[in-house]
């Protein structure tokens, strides 16, 4: 079914931006440094959570979720960033972006799986996009 194959991608981003989110949490600097460090760490502390969830999800279709971090790679459409020292806004934007990507996505999974008739992951990705919309509204007002 074409949104499961969607939710094998989504897993692998859920994966990619687990480390991702860790770099930024890690190596931010500046004076807002403790207020992205933990806010950084509250959105990969729910991801790591959807990272479980989702891989069963898939387990309970009969579908063998991707479990290598070679897979995850391979499949992932969200990108790593090589570490160095972040700033405040520098952070918040690779965050948006990554925010806004995982929306998108979330919301083609709900929107295929109420096509196939898959009512559970269609309750299951409507709470991820909103989610995602209250993170984007949160990132967006730092910024300004
Ligand atoms: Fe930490």
């Amino acid at each position: 079914m074409k949104h499961l194959d969607l939710v094998q991608k989504y897993l692998a981003n859920l994966a990619v931006l687990n480390v991702k989110w860790h770099n930024i949490h890690w190596n931010v600097v500046g004076r807002q440094f403790l207020r992205v460090h933990t806010y950084t760490e509250e959105l990969y502390d729910q991801l790591f959570e959807d990272y479980d969830a989702v891989a069963e999800l898939l387990k309970m279709k009969e579908v063998t979720p991707l479990s290598t971090m070679k897979d995850y790679l391979a499949n992932a459409t969200v990108s790593e960033v090589a570490p160095k020292d972040f700033g405040h806004d520098d952070s918040l934007k690779l965050v948006k972006d990554d925010l806004v990507t995982m929306r998108a996505l979330a919301t083609d999974i709900r929107n295929s799986a109420d096509d196939a008739g898959d009512f559970e992951v269609v309750a299951m990705f409507e709470d991820y996009v909103a989610f995602y919309s209250k993170h984007i509204w949160f990132v967006s007002s730092m910024l300004k």
